[in-house]
């Protein structure tokens, strides 16, 4: 249902878009103006992940994909890398985030470095899930985009030295189905809050023609009615794909 902060004009002629991409950056600063831990600001991030995939889910969206663990983020202290990984433990283990809401879950990078009882999690989520027929809601986990593309060119250079394809059926829609998103649409929009603008190694391939929407909200304070200026911003753009 429209909200009353949309401009009266998009009401009635509103787009959502199909598939949303949020890069959910800001935690540790939200945390810091409170005098408070990190693991308090990602405790508070969790929270909010599940409030706009509830709500993405509810207004229609398709498809989300959150940024929640990069392929860079290793790098951080060992307990704070901890605490994220509890974080998506809990998440998993309460399936109701995921089953009550008739959301399929689905894990998007390299989850093979993980935990075994993560991974175990991750399998269960997924195959619980996949039946729903509400949001397809894409975590990213030891994400990056670039390692993404080349674990891509990897499999399609195998592929090529099989015999089973040749060089002149590499196209985009080859590298499309041999991304962690294959059969999906790239993102209409990308959302980062806390007032970066770049895409940090999210999305890179599927990203080409998304529209970026840029806002100086710290991630746990994002709220719905963020999301919701960003659909109504996303409804003003004029997307030519190259074209006039
Ligand atoms: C970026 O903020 C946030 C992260 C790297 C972690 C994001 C994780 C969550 C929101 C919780 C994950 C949820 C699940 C279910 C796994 P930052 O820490 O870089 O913030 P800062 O730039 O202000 O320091």
């Amino acid at each position: 249902m429209p909200l009353p902060w949309i401009k009266k004009k998009n009401i009635v002629n509103r787009v959502l878009p199909t598939h949303i991409g949020i890069i959910m950056d800001g935690n540790g600063r939200w945390a810091k103006k409170r005098a408070l831990p990190r693991s308090a600001g990602h405790a508070a991030g969790s929270s909010n992940f599940k409030t706009i995939a509830k709500y993405c889910n509810k207004i229609g969206i398709k498809y989300l994909t959150v940024y929640a663990f990069s392929t860079e983020n290793w790098k951080r202290p060992k307990q704070e890398v901890e605490n994220i990984m509890n974080i998506l433990r809990d998440y998993l283990k309460d399936t109701s985030n995921f089953k009550d809401e008739n959301i399929v879950l689905k894990f998007i990078g390299d989850i093979n470095v993980l935990p075994a009882d993560i991974i175990n999690l991750i399998h269960e989520a997924e195959n619980d899930s996949k039946d729903a027929t509400g949001l397809i809601l894409n975590l990213a986990i030891n994400y990056g985009g670039k390692d993404e593309i080349v674990t891509a060119v990897k499999n399609i250079c195998t592929d090529v030295q099989d015999g089973k394809i040749s060089i002149d059926d590499i196209s985009e829609s080859l590298i499309s189905q041999n991304v962690y998103t294959k059969g999906q649409p790239d993102p209409d929009i990308i959302i980062r809050p806390s007032g970066e603008y770049r895409l940090s190694n999210f999305l890179v391939w599927q990203s080409a023609y998304s529209e970026l929407w840029f806002s100086n909200v710290l991630w746990p304070d994002f709220t719905p009615k963020d999301l919701e200026q960003a659909i109504d911003a996303y409804n003003n753009r004029d997307r030519r794909f190259g074209g006039v």
